[in-house]
C-alpha cells in the first residue's frame, strides 16, 4: 500500500505474536513492546540524513557522521507511551512531545485532552507513535496537529495497522509515511483491530 513500509524483521515478527498472545500479562507486554521498539526505532531511522565530521581515533583521525537533522518523538498518549523507551535509546538527544487522544466508545472518534510539542518542529524529522492504527481517527488528528504546530517532515510508527487506517492516512495526510509491523485484515464493528492485540492502553497499563 502506498506509503506504508511492514517491518518484516523476525525479531519484530516473533515480538508481535507474544503481544498478540492473549496470556501474556502487563509485565511481560511492557517489557516486549519495549524491546521491540528498540528494533522499529532502528529500522524507521534509515533514511536520517548524516553529517560528515572528522573524529580523532586514539590512532588517526578519520572521517565519521552526527546526525545533521533534530529528530522529535511524540507518543498519542497513552498507548504510545510503550513505544517510547526503545526510541529514546536509539536517539537519545530525541525531544519528546506529547498528544493525548483517547477514542469515543461509541462514535470512535477521537477526543483530545492535551497537546504538548518542541518548539522548531519545521526543521525536525518528527516520529509520530502508536501502536494501533485502527479507524484512523487519532492517528489523522495528531498529524494535523503537528503540521498545525510547523512540522514538515512526520513519520507514522505503529505495530499493528489495518487496512482501514492506513486508507485513511494515506487520503488525509499523503506525505506522511507510515511504518507498521502487521498489517491486519480489518477492524470489527467496534472499531477494534481483527486479528490485532486488543486494547493496547489497557494491556500496557493493566487496565483492563
Ligand atoms: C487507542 C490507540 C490509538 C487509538 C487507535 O487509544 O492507542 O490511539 O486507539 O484507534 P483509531 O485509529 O480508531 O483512532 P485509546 O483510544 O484506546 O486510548 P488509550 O491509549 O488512552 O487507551
Ligand atoms: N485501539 C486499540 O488499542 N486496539 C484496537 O484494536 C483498536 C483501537
Amino acid at each position: 500500500m502506498k506509503n506504508l513500509t511492514v517491518i518484516r524483521h523476525p525479531l519484530v515478527q516473533r515480538d508481535v505474536t507474544l503481544l498478540r498472545d492473549k496470556r501474556t500479562p502487563s509485565n511481560q507486554f511492557r517489557a516486549i513492546l519495549r524491546r521491540a521498539s528498540t528494533m522499529m526505532a532502528y529500522e524507521v531511522s534509515r533514511e536520517l540524513p548524516l553529517k560528515k565530521i572528522s573524529v580523532k581515533t586514539p590512532l588517526a583521525t578519520t572521517s565519521g557522521g552526527v546526525l545533521a537533522r533534530s529528530v522529535v518523538l511524540v507518543p498519542i498518549l497513552r498507548a504510545g507511551l510503550g513505544l517510547i523507551g526503545g526510541f529514546v535509546e536509539v536517539l537519545p538527544d530525541a525531544r519528546v512531545g506529547h498528544i493525548g487522544l483517547y477514542r469515543d466508545e461509541q462514535s470512535l472518534k477521537p477526543v483530545d485532552y492535551y497537546f504538548k510539542v518542541p518548539r522548531n518542529l519545521r526543521e525536525a524529522m518528527v516520529f509520530l507513535l502508536d501502536p494501533m492504527l485502527a479507524t484512523g481517527g487519532s492517528s489523522s488528528a495528531a498529524l494535523t496537529y503537528l503540521k498545525k504546530r510547523g512540522a514538515k517532515t512526520i513519520v507514522f510508527v505503529t505495530l499493528v495497522a489495518s487496512p482501514e487506517g492506513v486508507r485513511l492516512i494515506q487520503k488525509d495526510h499523503p506525505d506522511v509515511k507510515m511504518f507498521t509491523c502487521a498489517l491486519d485484515k480489518r477492524l470489527n464493528n467496534r472499531g477494534y483491530i481483527i486479528p490485532g492485540l486488543g486494547d493496547a492502553g489497557d494491556r500496557i497499563f493493566g487496565t483492563e
